[in-house]
């Protein structure tokens, strides 16, 4: 009996076992595909065969059950290198892109990919299906058309935290006064100026994707997903239904941080899901220097994002020289062997284990950009950081990081050997940041499953249960004007207009009637 059942719970296990799974990461951003990688890592891990559409094509493929669709001409769409030079940066005072930027940026990215040689050739393949398509979410719902194309569930999976531009596909959007736009530096409790700015950010926002992003949109999601639809005998459907049809958002996020809005039930947070674990041993040179360092170790990186040695010369020197003053070991991720004048506690490297460093018990501080990944990281770790944000949502990842009390932000200057000293002094001589840092990493540690798992088993559900439908918020289906009780507003001023009017009118007559009375008395 007991073999039956347990036999009976494996089959129910078990026969969700090697589904197709279609992952698009079309994004030419490279910490965005580290993301991709995971995703495409953990499904095959769990007997899933995955056909990756990639930017960065993984270079020895790990096992037979994964197909790449190359697109990595999507490089070429990517602003001017320039523009991510700490130089340019710093001279020219670089405003954060606008937000119908990037809907034009993402929109291009999405009529190139899925007009791109390589896809057009997977979707032109009648013979081809999948039972869950799963597609990296920022500002368009474009790929939304491959679900309605091999007709399974869609999923999307965002590379930032909860936010109303996200949450409005599964849910309703939340209110600006407490969920600032993903790109302000605005945190919450908002002034009032800023409630006012963030209020104004999201109607400047929302009026472009109406009128300009989503008619650009509708019109490639026809152009592009019509004909392919046809030559199947299938009707499109409107493009209005299908992007409010996902039935799960993963977001590169998770509980431990303060400052997130409330979330849906089929909103998953999967934050840490790019940090292998365990991590790789370092090597030997790294691991000795890391032990022997008395004093312990900071850890200086820009990211992958970001070059170091686009830094002004100057600049370069004068950190260096303000490293050589301190009793710690710096090791500076930096790209270029031009440095001259390294003093002896500073260790310059091309390439880091950036997570292995951060798992090291001697590192004390990591001075970081303040990139999504970094900041997972230094919470996974428990690792106090600097911020030096510098564009992108790094302001507010680092603006996040100070309210929760495990960091100090810099800002990037031309004085930033002076600044960065004063805060490494600061965090060196209180160790609240460090305590800060190990609560909440214990917190972030705390949870029922760690993400990867978390993910292999919510893209299961939502395939075993057809699209997870039970799951969906109610409030999707409910107009604006509902949810704002409009409609009660507008028969309620009606009434009270008609009453108004009859009693003024009533009054009026009964003045009249009034004096008429009083006159027979
Ligand atoms: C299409 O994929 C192949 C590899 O399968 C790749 O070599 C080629 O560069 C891709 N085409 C484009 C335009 O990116
Ligand atoms: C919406 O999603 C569900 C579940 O995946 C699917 O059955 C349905 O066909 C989708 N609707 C449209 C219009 O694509
Ligand atoms: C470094 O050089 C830039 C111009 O190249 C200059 O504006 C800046 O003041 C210099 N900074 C220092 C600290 O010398």
């Amino acid at each position: 009996m007991k073999c039956i059942l347990v036999l009976h719970l494996l089959f129910l296990l078990y026969n969700v076992d090697g589904l197709k799974v279609l992952v698009c990461f079309p994004l030419p951003v490279k910490s965005i595909s580290i993301l991709g990688q995971s995703v495409v890592r953990y499904l095959m891990d769990a007997g899933h065969e995955v056909t990756y559409i990639t930017v960065y094509p993984l270079k020895n493929p790990p096992t037979k059950k994964l197909r790449q669709i190359d697109i990595s001409s999507n490089t070429a769409l990517v602003a001017d290198a320039q523009i991510l030079s700490l130089a340019y940066i710093l001279d020219n005072k670089l405003e954060n892109s606008s937000p119908r930027d990037i809907q034009i940026f993402s929109q291009n990215i999405a009529r190139n990919t899925l007009s791109h040689e390589n896809v057009t050739k997977l979707l032109e393949d009648q013979s081809e299906h999948f039972d869950v398509v799963i597609a990296d979410l920022l500002e368009t719902e474009l790929y939304a058309g491959l679900a309605v194309v091999y007709k399974c569930p869609m999923i999307w999976i965002h590379s930032m935290g909860a936010n109303w531009q996200v949450l409005k596909l599964i849910d309703v959007a939340t209110n600006p006064a407490y969920d600032p736009n993903y790109l302000s530096s605005n945190i919450n409790p908002l002034s009032f100026t800023q409630r006012v700015e963030e209020l104004w950010t999201r109607m400047q926002w929302q009026f472009f994707k109406t009128f300009f992003t989503q008619p650009g949109e509708r019109k490639i999601y026809e152009t592009v997903f019509g004909p392919l639809l046809a030559k199947r005998g299938r009707m499109l459907p409107n493009y209005e239904d299908i992007i409010y049809n996902a039935s799960l958002i993963f977001a590169n996020e998770h509980d431990a941080a303060l400052n997130r809005p409330s979330t849906p039930q089929n909103f998953k947070f999967i934050g840490g899901l790019h940090i292998e674990e365990p991590v790789k041993p370092l090597e030997n040179d790294i691991q000795c220097l890391i032990d022997n360092s008395v004093h312990g170790v900071i850890y200086f990186s820009m990211g992958s994002f970001l070059k170091s040695n686009s830094m002004p010369t100057n600049l370069t020197k004068n950190i260096l020289q303000m490293f050589g003053e301190l009793k710690q070991t710096v090791i500076w991720k930096f790209e270029g062997n031009n440095l001259q004048g390294i003093p002896n506690n500073v260790h310059i490297v091309n390439w880091a284990p950036q997570q292995s460093i951060l798992a090291h018990p001697n590192v004390k501080i990591f001075l970081t950009h303040g990139g999504l990944f970094s900041s997972i990281e230094a919470i996974h770790f428990g690792v106090p950081i600097i911020g030096i944000p510098v564009r992108f949502d790094q302001n507010t990842n680092v603006n996040k990081a100070v309210l929760n009390g495990y960091a100090l932000k810099v800002a990037l200057s031309y004085d930033l050997p002076k600044d960065l000293k004063a805060a490494i002094n600061i965090m060196l001589n209180d160790d609240r940041y460090t305590k800060k840092a190990k609560e909440l990493s214990s917190v972030y540690h705390d949870r029922l499953l760690k993400p990867g798992p978390s993910l292999v088993y919510w893209v299961e559900h939502v395939v075993r249960t057809r699209g997870a439908l039970h799951l969906r918020s109610p409030a999707l289906h409910i107009p604006l004007y509902q949810r704002l009780y409009l409609d009660l507003l507008a028969i309620t001023l009606t009434i009270v207009s008609v009453l108004i009017f009859l009693i003024s009118t009533l009054c009026r007559n009964k003045t009249g009637k009034l004096h008429y009375l009083k006159k027979i008395d």
